[in-house]
């Protein structure tokens, strides 16, 4: 098979890049950094193709994907996470954050979809964050909430119009960069090998949301169905707490 990964050069992209690659498949590894990008594909020379561009410069982006070969799985795990102070209330955060995770994500899919075919795997990476009001994550939270909705309402429409699949990843805490910035307690935190695993059986199975891991994921999704109020009173016991 033919995979794309955007978000390669680190974390949950990067591990994704080298299982695909360890199970066979050609992989376009997709990222900023030169320096990793070269790094990844030294691993599997014959397997690993590499294309720089930055996700949030649409020109760049759409000529950089304007000459792929079919792409069987699309996996956008490029994305940035900034956390807000109120006391220091900083309205550019939301435009940096945004910029990134849900329009660097959407011109992605633009450049995309000339590549992607009846049956291709167009696979968003969200985040659990989206479930609940949590503190200080009022930009990343809102990012992931926006950019799962397009992605279940794209599931409407790109399936109806091309036959394209689209899935939906909301990964708990995984440690990668990422999260080593946090200074947080981060509860049933795995790594990116058990990331990959998850994601890449979600795809396999053809699973629509694809939340990992299966606990964390529950218990956010049952907390989600709670009254506001408690939701709240639930997120602000967590931050008095950590
Ligand atoms: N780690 C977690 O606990 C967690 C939880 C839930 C959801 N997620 C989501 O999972 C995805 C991957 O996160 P991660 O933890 O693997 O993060 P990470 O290790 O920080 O990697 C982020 C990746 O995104 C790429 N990227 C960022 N901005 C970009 C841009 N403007 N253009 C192109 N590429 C860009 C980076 O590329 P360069 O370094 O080359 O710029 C890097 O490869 C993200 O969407 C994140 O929100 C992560």
């Amino acid at each position: 098979m033919n995979v794309l990964i955007t978000g390669a050069t680190s974390g949950i992209g990067h591990q994704l890049a080298l299982d695909y690659a360890k199970d066979g498949h050609r992989v376009v590894a997709c990222g900023r950094k030169q320096d990793a990008l070269d790094t990844l594909a030294s691993a599997y020379p014959d397997q690993i193709k590499t294309l720089r561009f930055d996700i949030t410069d649409k020109s760049e982006t759409l000529s950089a994907l304007a000459t792929q070969e079919p792409i069987d799985i699309a996996i956008l795990s490029a994305g940035v996470c900034e956390y807000l102070d109120v006391k220091h209330f900083d309205a550019d955060m939301f435009e940096r954050v945004f910029r990134v995770n849900v329009f660097g994500t959407m011109n992605t899919v633009e450049a995309l979809l000339p590549n992607l075919n009846r049956g291709s795997k167009l696979v968003i990476v969200g985040s659990l964050a989206r479930l609940l009001p949590f503190t200080k994550a009022q930009a990343y939270g809102g990012s992931k909430a926006a950019i799962h909705y397009i992605t279940r309402s794209l599931e409407v429409d790109l399936k109806e119009t091309y036959g394209i699949d689209v899935l939906a990843v909301s990964p708990g805490f995984v440690k990668t960069p990422m999260t080593d910035a946090n200074d947080f307690e981060m509860p049933m935190r795995v790594s990116v090998e058990f990331a990959s695993q998850a994601i890449r059986k979600g795809i396999s199975k053809g699973r629509r949301d694809i939340g990992f891991p299966k606990l964390f994921s529950g218990m956010l999704r049952v907390m989600s169905l709670l009254p506001q109020g408690m939701q709240v009173a639930l997120s602000r016991r967590m931050a008095r707490n950590s």
